[in-house]
């Protein structure tokens, strides 16, 4: 079955896929006529997998699913979106049963794994190392998350969830609240809304869990209005969504810091009073201190119902993307 993308005027100077043969490494690569096309495509995955479950586009490709980090939500969604446009997927989630436990070095990893997939999705622990997978691979190279870096396709879905929602992200405010020094998925949410017009962001933060500089210098050059704020409540009331992120544990060195500032942010339903009736509440999940699970009943509770699905269409048109399918 061929995917036929509504092409909006706007994408015009995209008359071809542009994400075709593309690694996809950081947000920054996006513009906002990439995206549109993007969630063209996904909102057309949505209808396939709602309406038929799945498709063949992607019948006789292989992805290889590296993962050197735990992971729940993404890596299973890369797989279920792979399988559910008909291709196949290598999974190596446990890296010490793979010869990386032998000390195998990642660019070796990598140019092995694409001898043999068409497309490799990359979890690690370290900054830049889907980049550095990419100089090294012949075939597309994904960053499902480079240790505090970036997660793409996460501020992807993430997006597509605000959009969904709303119609729009302009005018709206957009309040991330919790680990936003390390949180990969902040880095990259924040540096996506920098490239819409007129969104409002606050950023709520323990003091040594701030925002980096670069990111805060980005949102600067490009005008955006946004604030930092160490109290979550004089916010709540504005905000129209709230994306709450855990404190990440694993990226502090000392345990005691981690400690002291892991119960900082707790929403419950009694903080959702505060909070207007259309507004949405995202989280990427995991959750450990920072979310109540009294808050999922909530309507305005969509990181269940809406965001962890919509990482898989996301996810789908990315993949049928970059193998040139659409
Ligand atoms: C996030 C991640 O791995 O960065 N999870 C995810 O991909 N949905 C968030 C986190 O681990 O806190």
């Amino acid at each position: 079955m061929s995917i036929d993308v509504e092409r909006r005027p706007e994408l015009e100077n995209f008359p071809e896929n542009p994400f075709k043969g593309e690694h996809i490494i950081s947000v920054d690569q996006f513009t906002p006529e990439k995206i549109d096309y993007l969630f063209g495509v996904t909102r057309k995955m949505r209808e396939i997998v709602e309406t038929i479950g799945s498709t063949d586009s992607l019948k006789g490709k292989i992805l290889a699913n590296l993962f050197y980090e735990p992971s729940t939500r993404t890596s299973s969604s890369f797989t279920a979106a792979m399988e559910r446009l008909g291709g196949s997927v290598i999974p190596i989630n446990e890296v010490r049963y793979s010869s990386v436990a032998k000390g195998e070095n990642l660019p070796d990893t990598v140019r092995t794994l694409a001898c043999y997939a068409d497309i490799i999705v990359l979890r690690h622990p370290e900054v830049d190392s889907a980049k550095l997978a990419a100089e090294y691979s012949p075939v597309p190279v994904v960053n499902a998350g480079d240790g505090p870096g970036e997660h793409p396709t996460q501020a992807l879905l993430d997006l597509f969830t605000i959009v969904d929602k709303f119609g729009r992200v302009e005018g709206k405010h957009i309040v991330m609240v919790g680990d936003l020094k390390y949180g990969r998925t902040v880095h990259s949410l924040a540096k996506l809304l920098s490239i819409q017009d007129r969104v409002k962001i606050t950023f709520v933060s323990p003091k040594d869990l701030k925002m980096p500089p670069e990111i805060l210098f980005r949102l600067r050059e490009k005008r955006i209005d946004f604030q930092e704020v160490e109290e979550l409540e004089s916010t709540i009331s504005s905000a129209d969504v709230i994306y709450l992120t855990r404190v990440q544990k694993e990226r502090f060195e000392n345990q005691e810091e981690y400690e002291k500032v892991k119960n900082k942010y707790v929403v419950t339903p009694e903080t959702l009073t505060l909070a207007k009736k259309e507004m949405i509440l995202m989280h990427p999940l995991p959750r450990i201190y920072e979310l109540s699970m009294a808050v999922d009943k909530d309507p305005r509770a969509v990181y269940i119902r809406e965001q962890m699905r919509n990482g898989m269409y996301v996810r789908m048109a990315l993949l049928a993307a970059v193998l040139g399918k659409v």
